[in-house]
């Protein structure tokens, strides 16, 4: 059973890669798809909590920026025992505006809100209780490129 915590910027290709790549195999927890509700990092946990209780592999697609955020998921994994991954999107703040002015409808988010995002973002590290990390980065024909993580290189672009 796994725990797949998503990190990166809105726009950075996170659902497209979910859907790639898990769809098939893992449960999918997003705020997006709460957007009415009050509290949706309670919610979050209680649908993230529900998939590992029921040993369902869970992945949670939200832009997870922070140390904090990440803690409280990577706590609810370890609960249950889940092997907990980490996917860090590396991507330029610049590349991520561009195509989100390219979205439409209730995909295209404030500009404002891809800065915000980039202020709090910390790279993960192991650290924080992860077993495994990885880079993805967008590559040609829709595809991403996945490497090994190294504590060393946290780069963007
Ligand atoms: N590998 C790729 N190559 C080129 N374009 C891509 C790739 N993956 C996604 N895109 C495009 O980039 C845009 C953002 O992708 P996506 O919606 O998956 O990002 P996201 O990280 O889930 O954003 P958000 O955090 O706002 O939900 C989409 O318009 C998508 O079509
Ligand atoms: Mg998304």
């Amino acid at each position: 059973m796994e725990l797949v915590i998503l990190i990166g910027l809105q726009a950075s290709g996170k659902s497209t890669f979910f859907h790639q790549y898990w769809a098939a195999t893992h449960e999918l927890v997003s705020k997006d798809l709460m957007r009415n509700n009050k509290n949706r990092a309670r919610r979050q946990a209680q649908l993230v909590e529900a998939a590992l209780q029921a040993s369902r592999s869970v992945v949670v697609d939200n832009t997870n920026p922070t140390v904090e955020e990440r803690a409280s998921l990577i706590e609810l994994g370890k609960l249950y025992g889940a092997q907990i991954l980490g996917y860090y999107f590396q991507s330029k703040v610049s590349d991520c505006l561009e195509r989100n002015q390219q979205r439409t409808g209730k995909a295209r988010v404030p500009d404002v809100g891809i800065f915000a995002t980039n202020q709090k973002l910390v790279p993960p590290s192991y650290a924080e209780g992860f077993h495994q990390l990885f880079y993805v980065k967008m590559a040609d024909n829709s595809a991403f490129e996945i490497r090994a993580w190294t504590e060393v290189e946290v780069a963007d672009g």
